[in-house]
């Protein structure tokens, strides 16, 4: 299996205006494209042509570092497509809820400390909520670094690369945060990894 790139599972204009059509065409379109032209470049001919996307991230980590960064970008902007969904956040829903607060203290400090994980990213990188020994954890990364090589499962991610934002936000990071988590959010994708995990 190569990687492919899929379509945005919505309109470039349907984030408005939490998310703009020209920051969606340059993310998805340029580089989202680029990881996933690059890594089928740097996958050809290795023994890790034909693993899934996730074994191929786990592989090449700390293996082959130009697979990895293009391999783990391509898993990571698979799921912040759909990580987001028009007229998004509101209610997290209930067994994901529950568990939010068991692990993280309450829903309002989730959010605080998801943001917060975003903003403390020094450079590029994502802030995740990921699921660690059956506990949610909040963990951030940097590059195109995710949960998954380090023991969890991530179940919601941000992008906080600068292509992600500037163009809406300039460097308003927390700004586009506050917008993500309030406004984007597909907590029914979510709680379907949050079920899967
Ligand atoms: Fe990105």
């Amino acid at each position: 299996m190569t990687f492919t790139l899929p379509d945005l599972p919505y309109a470039y204009d349907a984030l408005l205006p939490h998310m703009s059509k020209e920051t969606l065409e340059y993310h998805h379109d340029k580089h989202h494209k680029a990881y996933v032209d690059t890594g089928n470049k740097l996958l050809a001919g290795t023994d890790l042509e034909g693993k899934s996307v996730e074994e191929v991230v786990k592989a090449a980590f700390g293996k082959n570092q130009p697979l990895f960064n293009n391999a783990g970008q391509h898993y990571n902007h698979l799921h912040f497509w759909q990580w987001m969904k028009p007229n998004g956040g509101g209610a997290v829903p209930g067994a994901l809820e529950k568990k939010i607060i068991a692990d993280l203290g309450s829903v309002d400090k989730f959010k605080e400390d998801f943001i917060q994980a975003g903003v403390g990213q020094f450079g590029s990188g994502w802030a995740w909520l990921a699921v660690k020994n059956g506990k949610l954890e909040i963990m951030k990364t940097p590059n195109g670094e995710n949960p998954l090589v380090h023991g969890a499962k991530p179940i919601l991610g941000v992008d906080v690369w600068e292509h992600s934002y500037y163009i809406d936000y300039r460097n308003r990071r927390a700004d586009y945060l506050k917008a993500f988590i309030d406004n984007l959010v597909n907590w029914e994708h979510v709680e379907k990894l949050f079920n899967e995990a």
